[in-house]
């Protein structure tokens, strides 16, 4: 079974190299997210992403930050988000929205620590209006000191045939750097 992120940790998410290397207003705009949309945050943790979402989105958006872990969702809340930013607790492998809800579906560091990463990308695209961005950020495969165990990681490869599996259309892979990658896919219809 997947290891799931130490609640205790939270500090390792919010760190000043993390800034640097993946700063979250500026890659949330590279991935397309605009003003007035709708950001669905799977597992949302502190609101590293969720947080910057809600400046980009502005008022007239909406962001969805939900996780399994109440305490994730906790230190979230504890930083004030503004009205249109809703934590949501939800279920392994299901979300509590309706069909074709987000602009963007989006899980960074997520999918490794899924029980059942074909479920979750599933559930992933239900959510997604169609033709919307599913966005998943993930370790790369290979064995380093930070980030999850080595055996828990999943190469983008195996990403790629995940989100195929799932019924989404792959887009591209793109590394941050040598440890961590996005990958960018779309509902269909
Ligand atoms: C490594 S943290 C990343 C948090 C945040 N996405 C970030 O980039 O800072 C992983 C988060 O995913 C949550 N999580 C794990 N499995 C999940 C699932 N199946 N559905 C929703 N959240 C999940 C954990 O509770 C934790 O908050």
């Amino acid at each position: 079974m997947p290891h799931k992120f130490d609640p205790g940790h939270v500090d390792r998410l919010e760190s000043p190299e993390r800034y640097e290397s993946m700063p979250p207003e500026r890659t949330l705009r590279n991935l397309g997210l605009r003003r007035g949309m709708t950001f669905v945050d799977v597992g949302a943790g502190t609101g590293f992403f969720s947080l910057p979402a809600a400046q980009v989105v502005g008022s007239t958006g909406r962001v969805y930050a939900l996780d399994v872990e109440p305490a994730m969702l906790s230190s979230l809340t504890s930083k004030a988000p503004p009205p249109w930013l809703e934590t949501m607790q939800c279920k392994e492998s299901s979300l509590p929205l309706p069909p074709g809800t987000g602009d963007m579906v989006f899980a960074c560091f997520v999918l490794h620590e899924t029980r059942d990463p074909l479920a979750f990308l599933r559930d992933m695209g239900r959510v997604a209006k169609p033709y919307a961005p599913v966005v998943i950020l993930e370790w790369a495969k290979r064995r380093q000191k930070e980030g999850p165990p080595f055996g828990d990681r999943l190469h983008h490869h195996r990403v790629e045939e995940l989100v195929l599996e799932a019924g989404l259309c792959f887009k591209s892979v793109e590394f941050f750097n040598a440890s961590q990658y996005a990958v960018q896919a779309f509902k269909k219809r």
